[in-house]
């Protein structure tokens, strides 16, 4: 992932003041782990007041959990294939963020439907990064939505999860402009830079709140 301290926001840099206790966040993750990284990373800057408290992961080969024992943070893999339904999967998820006294949930790349047991859990404390401006290109494939609509400008959005797909109260979002010359994976590429900036400012938000 691109490194990029020298955008540090207002929004960051108020949570700097914050002399509550580090907010503990559970992160809920399906890939390479770049957004998890964005956040420790604002995290270890003292940027933003948590705590990541463990990673939950639903497939045992993906980056993310090496990314996150590098910074000795503790990995859970619950995999979905293992959970006869999506609420009995999200009741093993809320027990574990229980045991670990997660106060906010962030799915960072998490590639599964989630069910109205995990957003009971964390009533307005539940967020999701998506890569597209929501309202458009919600679900699978949103960098490819974006190129086949040959829209001029995409982005990302992270919102507060509803039962509905990438419908929920929009926190904070960054527009990317989409390049004649654009594949999908370099528009992904500049899309993420964004995404490991506002992701960190919306969890910020949430530890105001
Ligand atoms: C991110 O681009 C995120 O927006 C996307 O998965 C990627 C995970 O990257 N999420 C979705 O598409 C959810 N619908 P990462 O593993 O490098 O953080």
């Amino acid at each position: 992932m691109t490194d990029t301290p020298s955008l540090i926001s207002p929004i960051l840099t108020t949570n700097l003041a914050s002399e509550r206790p580090p907010l503990m966040l559970g992160i809920m993750a399906s890939g390479s782990g770049s957004n998890f990284v964005a956040v420790a990373r604002a995290i270890d800057r003292g940027n933003l007041n948590a705590k990541i408290a463990v990673l939950v992961h639903n497939k045992s080969d993906i980056a993310a959990i090496d990314r996150a024992r590098e910074r000795e943070i503790p990995t859970v893999l619950l995999d979905h294939r293992e959970y006869r339904t999506r609420a009995a999967l999200d009741r093993a998820i809320v027990s574990t963020f229980e045991a670990y006294q997660v106060e906010c949930v962030v799915m960072a790349g998490w590639m599964r439907m989630i069910t109205q047991v995990l957003i009971d859990a964390f009533p307005g404390r539940l967020i999701n990064i998506h890569p597209s401006l929501l309202p458009s290109f919600r679900g699978l494939h949103a960098i490819e939505q974006a190129l086949s609509a040959r829209v001029k400008i995409t982005g990302c959005t992270v919102h507060v999860v509803t039962l509905e797909v990438d419908a929920g109260p929009i926190l904070i979002q960054s527009a990317v402009p989409v390049l004649a010359d654009d594949t999908a994976a370099t528009l992904h590429a500049r899309v993420q830079i964004q995404e490991h900036l506002i992701l960190p400012e919306a969890i910020a938000i949430l530890a105001r709140c």
